[in-house]
C-alpha cells in the first residue's frame, strides 16, 4: 500500500531508513542518521544555489511554476491587479486578510504620514557621487534609517518591529525618489500631504501631479511586484533576519541582492539590451548570439515559471494602455520581434524560457517618464511589503533558527606554515 515515505538503503552499511514524505519534501536532517561509520557526521544534501531546496513554510504567496499561478495570500494576481491597489496589497501581505474600508484608510493616512522625510538622510542622499547609481544610494539610505531608530534594533519587540516595517513601506518610495532627483541635480521633495501611494511617489520624482491614469499604471506595476515567494533578494532577507538583525538590516540586505541583473537589475538590463539591439531587423542576428551562448536574452527564464509568468502578461496589457497616452516607444517592436521569435524557436522553448516580469517592465517605466537607472529602485519599493512580511513571517516562525548552510570543502588541508624567505 502506498505510503507517504522514503524507504532508504545506504548501501554502505545495508542499513535502510524510512523517511517521511511531508507536502512534497523530506527533511534534510534525517539524512544525516545515515553514517559510513560511527565517527560519520552523517549524510547532508548537496545544492548549490538551493535549486531545488525548501527553505520555510509560508503562507504569504503561492506560485506555481508550471501552471503560471501568483497568489498573494490565496487572491491571484490577476484580481489584485484588477481590482486592489498597491497599499491594500501592502495590507494584505502583512496582516494576511484584506482590510476593511476604515482599516485601509487608516492604513493610507498612516503610510502617508510616515512619508515625512528624515532631513539627515536627505544629507546623505546629498553627499553621494552625482553618477552613484541610485540602487546603492537606496541600499545606503535604507541601512542609514535604521541608525535613526536605535529601538528598532529591539528584535523581540513586536509592535516597535511593525511600526518600523510600516515606516519602511513609506519611507523607500521616498528615498527612491530623493536618489532619482540627487542624480538628476534636482531638490529633493517633500511628500505631498494628500496623494495616493504612487501619487506621493511620482509628485516627490517630478515635481507635479500626474496623470490618474500613469498614476494607476504605476499602481499597478508596484502590485505585480510585491511579493514572489523565496526569489533570491527575499530568502537574503530572511537570512538576515534570522541572526536577529531589524529590519532596516535586513532589507538593505535584501536590496543588495535585487540589485543584480540577473534578479532585479534584469528590468534596466532589458531596456539596455532592446537599445544595443535597436531594430527589429537586428533581432535575429541577436538570438543566434544568444543560441550561441554569447548573450542572455534579458526578460526571459525563470528558475520557478516554466510557464507565462503571470506578471508579464499583465504588464504587457499595461504597456498597451499607456502607450496609447504617451505614444508608442520605437523599442516595442524590438521587444515584441524579440518574443515572437522566441516562442517558436526550439532553444527557448525546449529550455521553458518565457517572458518574466523584466521583460515589459522597463518599457512601461520609461513610458511613464522613469529613467533606466531608476528601474531596479522601482523593483525594491514595489517588493518592500512582501520583503517585510516574508520578515515578519520568519520573526515568528517557531521552525527557523539562524540561517547557517554546510559546504563540501575542497581546498588544501594540514599546510605547514613556509617563512616569506622560502616561497
Ligand atoms: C526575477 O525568483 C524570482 O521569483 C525572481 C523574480 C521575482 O519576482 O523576485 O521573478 C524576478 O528575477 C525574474 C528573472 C529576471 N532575470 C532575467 O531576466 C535575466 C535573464 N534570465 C536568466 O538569467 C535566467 O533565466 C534566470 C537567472 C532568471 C533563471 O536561471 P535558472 O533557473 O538558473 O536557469 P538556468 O540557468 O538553469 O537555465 C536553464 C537553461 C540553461 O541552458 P543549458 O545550460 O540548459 O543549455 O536555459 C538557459 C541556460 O543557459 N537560459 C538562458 C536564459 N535563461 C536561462 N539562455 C538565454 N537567455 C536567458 N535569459
Amino acid at each position: 500500500m502506498a505510503t507517504d515515505s522514503l524507504t532508504v538503503t545506504d548501501n554502505r552499511t545495508g542499513e535502510t531508513f524510512e523517511l517521511p514524505i511531508t507536502n512534497g519534501t523530506v527533511k534534510a536532517i534525517d539524512f544525516r542518521q545515515m553514517k559510513a561509520n560511527e565517527s560519520d557526521f552523517g549524510l547532508m544534501a548537496y545544492d548549490p544555489a538551493f535549486t531545488n531546496t525548501v527553505s520555510c513554510s509560508s503562507s504569504v504567496t503561492h506560485l506555481d511554476g508550471d501552471a503560471g499561478v501568483l497568489q498573494y495570500r490565496g487572491y491571484p494576481i490577476e484580481q489584485l491587479a484588477e481590482k486592489s491597489t498597491f497599499t491594500e496589497v501592502s495590507y494584505l501581505l502583512i496582516y494576511g486578510k484584506l482590510p476593511t474600508q476604515s482599516e485601509l484608510d487608516s492604513w493610507n493616512s498612516q503610510l502617508l504620514e510616515l512619508m515625512a522625510g528624515e532631513e539627515v538622510l536627505k544629507t546623505i542622499t546629498s553627499d553621494f557621487p552625482e553618477n552613484a547609481h541610485p540602487m546603492g544610494i537606496v541600499q545606503a539610505t535604507v541601512a542609514a534609517l535604521g541608525t535613526l531608530y536605535p529601538d528598532s534594533k529591539d528584535f523581540d519587540d513586536d509592535a516597535a518591529s511593525l511600526e518600523y516595517a510600516k515606516r519602511l513601506i513609506a519611507q523607500i518610495a521616498v528615498l527612491g525618489s530623493w536618489a532619482y532627483r540627487h542624480g538628476a541635480g534636482q531638490p529633493l521633495l517633500d511628500a505631498p500631504k494628500n496623494a495616493s501611494y504612487p501619487g506621493a511617489f511620482l509628485q516627490m520624482m517630478f515635481g507635479e501631479e500626474p496623470d490618474p491614469r500613469i498614476e494607476r499604471a504605476l499602481d499597478i506595476l508596484l502590485i505585480l511586484h510585491a511579493d514572489h515567494e523565496q526569489n533570491c533578494s527575499t530568502s537574503t532577507v530572511r537570512v538576515v533576519g534570522s541572526s536577529d538583525a531589524d529590519v532596516h538590516a535586513s532589507v538593505s540586505s535584501g536590496i543588495g541582492a535585487l540589485y543584480g541583473p540577473l534578479h532585479g537589475g534584469a528590468n534596466e538590463a532589458v531596456l539596455q539590451m532592446l537599445a544595443r539591439i535597436e531594430t527589429k531587423d537586428n533581432v535575429p542576428a541577436f538570438i543566434e548570439r544568444v543560441k550561441d551562448r554569447d548573450e542572455l536574452l534579458m526578460g526571459f527564464g525563470h528558475r520557478v515559471y516554466k510557464n507565462f509568468d503571470p506578471r508579464a502578461t499583465i504588464i504587457k496589457e499595461a504597456v498597451d494602455e499607456v502607450f496609447q497616452i504617451t505614444g508608442v516607444n520605437p523599442l516595442l517592436e524590438v521587444a515584441q520581434e524579440l518574443e515572437k521569435i522566441a516562442l517558436e524557436d526550439e532553444f527557448f522553448v525546449g529550455r521553458k524560457l518565457y517572458p518574466n516580469v523584466d521583460f515589459y517592465s522597463g518599457l512601461l517605466y520609461e513610458a511613464l517618464g522613469i529613467p533606466t537607472e531608476m528601474f531596479t529602485v522601482m523593483f525594491a519599493i514595489g517588493r518592500t511589503p512582501g520583503w517585510v512580511a516574508q520578515w515578519w513571517e520568519m520573526k515568528h516562525d517557531k521552525e527557523q533558527k539562524i540561517a547557517r548552510p554546510r559546504q563540501v570543502y575542497t581546498g588544501d588541508m594540514d599546510l605547514d606554515y613556509v617563512d616569506i624567505g622560502n616561497r
